[in-house]
């Protein structure tokens, strides 16, 4: 029997790492210039870690982690958790009263795979630590905003807050006196959510449940004081920083430390996923999980699988990358041997050098160099070699020229 990958674990092949490489260099140039620093924490933690923060009636909580239940840890389902574990662990907030902290790496929930769903996924997350004032919440969203524009893809930026203890349990209460009278008409996941966690039920896909809700009671006309405030101040924040965003109601995110502000990047080019990205503030966190009182948070993270396959959608930005400045095409056994330390020699120099060994055609060595999107190929046949000389072909251009066969005499003709 053949060995594959585990269902919803993919292997990243050579043709995507690239585009995995470009959107995290873009992550990292973006995220430092709002002095977001990195950290790395471990994949496995105490499962208690998740079940405090994430939430016991979450669904991730409830169904979708990898938990080695006698030892009792689990594989991270994301990384807000962990990193603020490490935060309190190390006592961040000693020397940085405001920590912007960011990671890359693999999350893990047993969802069912499709498009776009995986078992073991990737994010890009930020986090600021510290930081109450509006203005915080809407550059967070504008850095995120950033970062998708300059790798290049649109989506739409839709946001909601979900108050405070101070004011949610009134709203709760009138929407569960909302959904009262519509029970009979709701999935049997909100009939259960109606109990446990009845604001899910706001964002449930089915469009049965969606047509039940459609006139449910607004958060937004249900907040505090404190909290309206707050959410007018992040939204003339926005503007003044020319990010567009609209405003969803129904929008509660599957995790429960969630509180004010909460956002989401959607697109519609990926059927049912299309959340590319999410966040919000959570100012309880750090104390519920033991660290000081009062210390906020917001963040956000993005799912890197969704950001490739809506690259990949754009053709050109999915071609093959130049993976060569030059090709060194030998013609012979005699030439082929006359380019290898030749081949050595410019790659020492620092640049992206290769050549075929298997003595193969001049018109497959030139599909060799194309298919590796090759700057330049430098030809020897067998007269090349007698006179000491080589051709340099301009793959760009097709324009050619002959030169003496020597490192500095390529280097210079291909400037540099
Ligand atoms: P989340 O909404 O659960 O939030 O995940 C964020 C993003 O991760 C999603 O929008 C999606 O792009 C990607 N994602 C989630 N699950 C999968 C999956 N099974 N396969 C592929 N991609 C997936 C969080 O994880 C929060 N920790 C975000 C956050 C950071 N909130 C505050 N700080």
């Amino acid at each position: 029997m053949k060995l594959k990958a585990l269902n919803g674990f993919k292997d990243i092949l050579p043709e995507d790492v690239w585009l995995w490489r470009r959107i995290e260099t873009e992550a990292r140039d973006v995220f430092g210039r709002f002095q977001f620093r990195e950290i790395r924490m471990p994949i496995l933690e105490k499962t208690e870690l998740f079940a405090r923060s994430i939430g016991e009636a979450t669904d991730i909580v409830e169904k979708e982690m990898y938990s080695f239940v006698d030892k009792g840890v689990t594989m991270r389902p994301e990384a807000t958790a962990s990193l603020i574990r490490a935060y309190i662990e190390h006592g961040l907030y000693i020397h940085r009263p405001v920590q912007k902290l960011f990671v890359i790496g693999p999350m893990f929930r047993h969802e069912r795979p499709q498009k776009g769903r995986l078992r073991q996924f990737h994010q890009l997350n930020a986090e600021v630590l510290g930081a109450h004032h509006p203005r915080v919440d809407a550059e967070v969203m504008a850095m995120a905003a950033m970062l998708l524009e300059n790798i290049g893809i649109e989506v739409r930026l839709e946001m909601n807050s979900l108050g405070c203890p101070e004011c949610r349990p009134t709203f709760r209460a009138k929407l569960i006196a909302f959904l009262d009278e519509r029970m009979d008409h709701l999935c049997d996941d909100c009939k259960r959510r109606y109990s446990t966690n009845p604001l899910r039920v706001l964002d449930c896909k089915k469009t049965g449940c969606r047509e039940q809700v459609e006139d449910a009671p607004s958060i937004l006309d249900n907040l505090c004081t404190e909290c309206d405030e707050h959410f007018t101040g992040v939204r003339s924040n926005l503007e003044q920083l020319g990010v567009k965003y609209s405003l969803n109601k129904f929008m509660v995110r599957g995790l429960d430390y969630y509180c004010r502000t909460t956002f989401e990047f959607i697109t519609n080019d990926l059927g049912s996923q299309s959340a590319v990205g999410g966040g919000g503030r959570y100012d309880g966190l750090v104390e519920q999980l033991g660290g000081p009182k009062k210390i906020p948070g917001i963040g956000f993270a993005f799912g890197i699988e969704r950001l490739v396959l809506l690259l990949q959608l754009k053709k050109k930005e999915a071609q093959n990358q130049q993976e060569l400045d030059i090709f060194v095409a030998g013609l012979g056994e005699e030439a082929a041997a006359a380019c290898y330390p030749l081949v050595h020699e410019l790659r020492k120099g620092g640049l992206r050098v290769a050549m075929d060994h298997e003595g193969r055609s001049l018109k497959s060595q030139m599909k060799q160099a194309n298919k590796a999107g090759s700057g330049f190929v430098v030809i020897v046949g067998d007269e090349e070699l007698k006179s000491g000389e080589a051709i340099l072909r301009n793959m760009a251009t097709q324009e050619q020229q002959t030169l003496q066969l020597n490192v500095d005499a390529v280097k210079k003709a291909i400037n540099c």
